[in-house]
């Protein structure tokens, strides 16, 4: 029965673009999937007049289902949950015939994903405001929390799902309403996921979904509208920078989780073994592209040959190929200015002296070799920006002092990466660490209850846990004085 549901959804989806916010939409445009270059279906291409049309139920569903309690809107979300779960395999093939990522990676981010679900259906009944200790006898002083209003969520294309509900749960939750823009490269997982909230029950106007082949158009009227309370983006810090200077215009609440470039540092009493696992688990998830993926392998230079080593037999083993093989491990980069990033990241490092020791071609199609550099040094472009590919550059380093400041030259503050067996260079270089998200000894340490988010240009404000509920809720402030 789920199977038959999730098929006629997906079906529903993929050939139409079916979108709440845009019904009747006529114009589509092709998502195409980055292993094959094969059309996997088609989304509705909406534009300026969509965007309007969706702001206006946006708006007229908001007191509706702020009126709601939590409890009531805890119960939708927790059905919603369920058909997401239920429709694992056929959200997780979407996945990854949009965009590329490998079926038993896409299988878990669908648990992922209907972890956010989970955990907000609850977290929205603890919204609790305080009472503050009066400075007057004859006055009370409350401060409660109440839903921002109409949201405009803006999400990336490389985690189709769990992007989706990292924002829209705790939105929901809260009692506002959303407008959700989906990334071109893989907007009918969004669809999908739209279709399964109407199907739990949820009203087609308080979560809409609306996408399109031109980002500018749509996104304007959002940021135009006042009535439009907040603004929640995730993607690079070169488009969140733009859409925070538009979202200005209407002082509108934002949070950006914006881009990475996390270092990954080893010390020489770390557990050699465990860091390569680890080191593989966050350099290559996703084809290496993720906003907290191991940017920067600073190697104590007493244990490098050995790290070195064992993590060359480790990226040689990888399973590149079809991403809906249960065996595949790395997948296509997703389109070719991905593909072409990468490419010049490895011939600007190999060209200033560095060597790819594994991998370091790019092809066939949209693919790129799993690839480890060594001799990395400071100047390399693959040092500076982001890459978002599959390839791990190694530098050696001797003081912790040294690598410390290294590891925080830099623009970014997402995630950061150490490992060491010492508890006090634990807790001191964590510390000392300029970044949002720090893992000592985990290389995955994000988890729908944990704040997620960065700090410098990688982004303002938290998604999970209680945080992420609180980028959605404003503080009101009563005072009562008693007659
Ligand atoms: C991201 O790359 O932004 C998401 C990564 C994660 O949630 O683990």
């Amino acid at each position: 029965m789920a199977k038959a549901i999730a098929l006629r959804t997906q079906r529903r989806s993929e050939s139409r673009g079916f979108s709440p916010g845009c019904k009747e939409h006529m114009k589509t445009f092709n998502i195409i999937n980055p292993a094959t270059g094969a059309v996997v279906g088609a989304a509705a291409d909406a534009g300026a007049g969509d965007a309007r049309a969706a702001i206006e139920r946006a708006v007229a569903a908001f007191p509706l289902w702020k009126a709601k309690t939590a409890f009531e809107r805890g119960d939708i979300l927790r059905r919603w949950r369920d058909l997401i779960l239920k429709n694992e395999e056929a959200i997780a093939r979407l996945m990854s015939n949009e965009m590329g990522k490998p079926i038993t990676e896409s299988r878990g981010e669908v648990k992922y994903a209907a972890g956010f679900v989970d955990w907000y259906a609850e977290e929205g009944k603890r919204a609790y405001g305080d009472i503050i200790p009066s400075h007057a006898g004859a006055k009370r002083l409350l401060a409660t929390r109440q839903p921002v209003g109409a949201v405009y969520a803006v999400t990336p294309w490389n985690f189709p799902a769990a992007m989706v509900t990292r924002k829209v749960a705790p939105a929901l939750a809260a009692g506002c309403t959303v407008v959700l823009k989906p990334a071109e490269q893989s907007p009918l997982t969004a669809v999908l996921l739209a279709a399964l909230w109407i199907e739990a029950g949820g009203p087609a106007d308080v979560f809409q979904v609306l996408t399109t082949a031109d980002p500018a158009a749509v996104s304007e009227p959002f940021f135009a509208d006042a009535r439009v309370r907040k603004l929640t983006f995730t993607g690079s810090t070169e488009v969140g920078k733009l859409l925070y200077a538009q979202a200005a215009r209407t002082v509108k609440r934002v949070s950006l989780e914006l881009g990475g470039h996390a270092p990954f540092l080893v010390f020489e009493d770390a557990d050699i073994a465990a860091a390569v696992t680890q080191v593989m688990a966050t350099k290559f998830r996703n084809a290496g592209q993720t906003c907290v993926c191991a940017n920067r392998i600073y190697v104590h230079a007493s244990i490098r040959e050995a790290f070195v080593t064992k993590m060359s037999d480790a990226v040689r083993a990888l399973r590149v190929g079809d991403p809906l093989s249960d065996t595949t491990q790395v997948g296509p980069l997703v389109d070719r200015a991905g593909l072409d990033k990468v490419a010049s990241h490895v011939s600007d490092a190999v060209a200033k002296g560095a060597r790819a020791v594994v991998g370091g071609q790019a092809g066939p199609g949209l693919f790129f070799e799993p690839t480890l550099l060594v001799d990395v040094v400071a100047g390399m472009r693959i040092l500076e920006e982001e890459t978002f590919g599959p390839v791990a550059p190694i530098i050696s380093f001797t003081s912790e002092a040294d690598v410390v400041a290294a590891a925080n030259n830099t623009p970014y503050g997402l995630a950061a990466y150490l490992w060491t067996r010492d508890l006090g260079r634990a807790f001191r270089v964590s510390e000392a660490l300029d970044y949002g998200i720090i893992g000592v000894n985990d290389g995955l340490p994000a988890t729908p209850h944990a704040p997620f988010g960065g700090v410098k240009a990688s982004g303002i404000g938290r998604e999970g846990g209680r945080w992420g509920l609180e980028e959605y809720l404003d503080v009101k402030y009563v005072s009562i004085a008693l007659p």
